[in-house]
């Protein structure tokens, strides 16, 4: 009997193991959570990760960001040389691979691969962030605070105190900073990064590998998918973030990852370190109704057809599928989420989850008269969210369907350029300065265009929004389109194809050389621009004082919820702030009676292989290789392709680096997986899962599919 139950809890033991949620700030570790890790299995100490006064694993950590917004990072990636040798995701180098392709050269579809430095591609606009330092600055900003602000002169003040935080940090460096909330406004962090803005393409894999398993095999273990991209981050001679110059040179990092061929067993801890988007662990049942009602599934329903569309396009030619490629890829990418997420919530029943935490927070209340500030909260958001509710319905529909199509935001962005054209007071030269302006954005917008796919998204997109939408809130050019075409959507959009100088670039250049104001404002697609902005403006300006209302009760209620349980280790919500979380490597039970194994290898990307063209389909020059069984030194019977572990990760941190106990390599993080989709919303101990390449398959490919040894040479490899 005895031996039947310890065989048993040995037996249960992974699914009874709980993963430990949290993204954590790098200058908490020592004091949260450095002992926990070590238990695990970490042999290096906090210091070696972040410190400020000496170089750490924080060093070989890079947010890529774009030039505009570099703090709002798209991905992560890892620096795995001594010659700033960026590794990251294919998905996340997929508008850059993208935007390099043609009929001539598809790198999407052929894959990219440069054999000397000298051929690695600009990406101008792409930018990658180092942290440099971080720090706690809550007691300086909340100094600037109190409980009787309004929520505007609290922003006010915040933004004020924030500008002179990072003005002081700044001075006389070539560091970027930023102050960001935590905690829904309760605590402040400072971050100081050297951003750098020259960051060329090196090497990725054709997309039948690289994305191998398309939107099917998309947010879903078990994976086989070489979701890796490399690229290289150069510097001014001196070391210095420039602008892309010949002269540049790589750069040369604090510190580099170095990769391990050792792989990964059941139970390892695994490390990983990025930039996680966003996560609403905190939210309420109210904001959580409000999510899964209107965010979700209107996303879904709006995107179902708008991916329809855009697909009936890309199957007609070569060079549609081209330009589409990335702007499909990111569409269908929450599309598919938002569905899951649905799904996950409900099988989870994570609002009851959130229900039962506002039953002890209301009890907590009332159990003490001194808490009299929270009395109202939970019932003031509640009412915020019954009150927002058309308003977000209109708000979203405006964002998907409205701003689906884009030869309408594209003109609305030149208006005013067009205006000042016009202008008789604008002096020749500057008119001169206007127009090769005008040209070349028009250049990279009609790059990735195409006329047909654009009126279809217009008669789709704009029908959509008529039908849900209340009257209250319907643009101009809906009117008109009710007027003057009765309504009927197709002819709309067969009138804006011929007659709108948004619909083309050769429309467009010939607008371009002899403008008019009067043309501009009947123009089909820039009245269709100008009523959208309006609208959403006035949806937005209905929505900010409720808006407001919500944001102090989220505020008040995680200050509520700190105080209730002082002694528990808080981690905040995802930023996209660089982040640390530490796991294990693990199986897991999706659904009764089904085991998914930690591993998945080269057998199964074969035994999945689909037609050509698909989105399984298999390079011809991969199933030799397997065929060859050529796996060494990367593997010797099987070769490992993807594995899981149950670090705490979101969109955001695509592309940031998995570490093992001895700070090496072991994995580029790509996925999560859709049973936990509701993890965003709240973490799932047992369920959740981070889906990661193995960095053999990484070294096997670069080394034996794509023969790029001068990249594995420069890399320091642990066998
Ligand atoms: N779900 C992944 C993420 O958001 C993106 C995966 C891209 N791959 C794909 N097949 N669409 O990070």
């Amino acid at each position: 009997m005895k031996k039947i139950v310890i065989i048993a809890v040995a037996l249960l033991s992974w699914s009874l193991a709980k993963a430990d949620e949290g993204m954590w700030l790098l200058s908490k570790i020592k004091q949260l959570n450095i002992e926990k890790m070590q238990q695990m299995g970490f042999k290096l100490t906090a210091e070696d990760i972040y410190d400020v006064n000496k170089p750490g694993i924080k060093d070989a950590i890079v947010g890529l960001g774009n030039e505009g917004r570099p703090f709002q990072h798209f991905c992560s990636g890892e620096i795995i040389s001594p010659n700033g040798l960026l590794l990251t995701n294919h998905h996340c180098g997929f508008s850059a691979i993208q935007a390099h392709s043609s009929v001539e050269h598809d790198y999407l579809r052929d894959g990219f691969w440069a054999y000397e430095m000298k051929d690695e591609l600009a990406n101008p606009g792409t930018t990658a962030s180092i942290l440099e330092r971080m720090e706690d600055v809550t007691e300086r900003v909340n100094a600037k605070l109190n409980d009787n602000m309004s929520e505007q002169e609290r922003a006010e003040a915040i933004q004020q105190v924030s500008e002179e935080i990072v003005a002081e940090a700044v001075k006389g460096t070539h560091l970027s900073g930023q102050v960001q909330a935590m905690f829904e406004g309760n605590q402040f962090f400072l971050f100081l990064y050297t951003i750098y803005k020259d960051v060329r393409l090196v090497g990725a894999p054709p997309q039948s590998m690289g994305k191998f398993g398309g939107d099917t095999d998309n947010w879903m273990w078990p994976r086989h998918t070489a979701d890796f991209s490399m690229f290289r981050i150069y510097t001014a001679p001196d070391g210095s973030p420039a602008e892309y110059s010949e002269d540049n040179v790589p750069l040369k990092p604090k510190h580099y990852l170095p990769v391990s061929a050792k792989g990964v067993q059941d139970g390892d801890f695994a490390m990983i370190m990025g930039f996680p988007g966003t996560t609403e662990r905190y939210i309420t049942s109210f904001g959580l109704e409000n999510t899964m009602d209107v965010t979700n599934t209107i996303r879904y329903e709006v995107r179902t057809e708008k991916l329809a569309v855009m697909r009936e396009g890309m199957e007609k030619d070569q060079k549609t599928r081209i330009q589409y490629a990335s702007k499909y890829a990111s569409c269908a990418n929450y599309w598919k989420y938002s569905n899951e997420q649905n799904k996950a919530l409900k099988n989870l029943n994570t609002m009851g989850n959130k229900q039962a935490i506002e039953r002890e927070f209301t009890a907590w209340v009332n159990a003490d008269a001194s808490r009299g500030i929270y009395k109202n909260v939970l019932a003031d958001i509640q009412k915020g969210y019954a009150d927002l509710k058309d308003l977000s319905i209109a708000k979203t529909y405006a964002e998907e369907a409205l701003a689906g199509p884009e030869a309408h935001l594209f003109a609305y962005r030149t208006g005013r350029a067009f205006e000042k054209l016009c202008d008789d007071a604008t002096s020749a030269a500057d008119k001169e300065k206007l127009k090769e302006a005008l040209k070349l954005s028009a250049q990279a917008f009609y790059k990735d265009f195409n006329t047909d796919v654009d009126a279809n998204l217009f008669a789709t997109l704009f029908k959509i929004y008529e039908e849900k939408v209340g009257a209250e809130w319907q643009p101009e050019i809906i009117q008109v389109i009710n007027k003057k075409y009765k309504g009927d959507y197709n002819k709309f959009a067969a009138d804006l194809k011929a007659k709108s100088v948004f619909m083309s670039e050769a429309a467009f250049d010939a607008f371009l050389e002899k403008p008019d104001m009067k043309k501009l404002e009947k123009d089909l697609a820039y009245q269709a621009g100008k009523s959208f902005f309006d609208t959403y403006m006035k949806i937005s300006a209905s929505g900010a004082p409720i808006n407001e209302k919500i944001n102090r009760g989220n505020r008040l209620f995680v200050r509520g919820l700190m105080l209730m349980n002082p002694e528990k280790a808080w981690a905040p919500d995802a930023n996209s702030t660089i982040r640390m979380t530490y796991g294990k490597v693990g199986s897991y039970k999706p659904r009764d009676a089904v085991f998914y194994d930690y591993y998945t290898t080269l057998k199964g990307v074969m035994e999945k292989e689909g037609p050509a063209g698909g989105e399984f389909e298999v390079p011809a020059r991969l199933k030799e290789l397997y065929a060859a069984k050529d796996f060494a030194p990367y593997g010797a019977d099987f070769l490992s392709v993807n594995f899981i572990t149950d670090n705490d990760i979101t969109g955001g941190n695509s592309g940031s680096p998995v570490i093992n106990g001895e700070g090496h390599l072991i994995g580029t993080a790509f996925d999560g997986n859709s049973e936990a989709m509701s993890g965003d919303i709240d973490f799932e101990e047992n369920l959740q899962r981070c889906i990661n390449l193995d960095t053999r398959y990484m070294l096997w490919i670069v080394d034996k599919y794509a023969g790029a040894k001068n990249l594995i040479n420069e890399m320091t490899i642990i066998k």
